[in-house]
């Protein structure tokens, strides 16, 4: 069975409340085929619920606890309340500039499943990491930690986004996808049977209109998760289209 095509945007800390709404009002209704789904500031959470039309929409991060003493942080149950159905979870930047661990990931998983928010889960190796022969060890590391964390029976993604080419214009060529990917995809299989051939796969770095039809054809790329060319509306949407 092929796996449904997911297109997802990644705002980071860019768009505000009013331009989220901007952006939702420029998009309009995406054309029906791949799932679309935006990670706004959580603060933007409520204005894009209001204005995006045929988008499911995610928060970003959530806390590992159910509520308590965290000053600025959000509980998974909120931002399920303001309408999120998605948590992007270990993205490379709460990695690597926030100091998150694969424990932290995990227990985030169990969280977000707790409120009944969809995981994507983000894996991916450093420069440094790949130059040392490493892409393997990481990989396995960071899957098999998501795994035990994640439920073959409720619906999850993984992205596999190579720290090396976040926001440097260096995106990996489809066969470097491709090679992680099955690498990820046979993990998933063999931890959760069935449920881990059908969980979408995407990837993630550098992403544009140019190489975003390329990189899908890809195996087992299941679709993208942009960052910077999620930004503008127009590009969003050819993106989409290529899916
Ligand atoms: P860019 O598309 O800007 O490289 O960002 C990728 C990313 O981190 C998406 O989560």
């Amino acid at each position: 069975m092929s796996v449904r095509r997911v297109v997802a945007g990644n705002w980071k800390m860019n768009h505000g409340p009013a331009e989220a709404r901007r952006f939702f009002d420029a998009l309009g209704a995406v054309p029906s085929g791949p799932r679309v789904v935006v990670f706004p500031p959580v603060v933007s959470l409520a204005s894009s619920v209001a204005s995006a039309q045929g988008v499911e929409l995610g928060v970003q991060n959530i806390h590992a606890a159910e509520s308590g003493a965290f000053t600025g942080e959000t509980s998974a149950s909120m931002a399920r309340e303001t309408g999120a159905a998605l948590v992007l979870i270990g993205h490379s930047e709460r990695r690597h500039l926030f100091g998150e661990s694969d424990a932290d990931v995990a227990a985030k998983i169990r969280r977000a499943r707790a409120a009944g928010l969809e995981p994507c889960v983000c894996v991916g190796e450093t420069l440094e990491q790949r130059r040392a022969g490493r892409l393997e060890e990481v990989l396995e590391t960071q899957i098999s930690a998501a795994l035990e964390a994640l439920d073959p029976g409720a619906p999850y993604m993984i992205a596999y986004e190579p720290v090396w080419a976040i926001g440097t214009g260096e995106t990996a060529t489809p066969a470097d996808a491709a090679q992680a990917h099955a690498l990820l995809r046979e993990r998933m299989r063999a931890r959760h049977g069935e449920a881990g051939g059908q969980a979408p796969i995407l990837y993630g770095g550098s992403v544009k209109p140019a190489n975003a039809a390329d990189l899908m054809d890809a195996d087992e790329v299941d679709g993208v998760l942009v960052g910077g060319a999620s930004l503008a509306a127009e590009s969003f949407r050819a993106i989409i289209e290529a899916a």
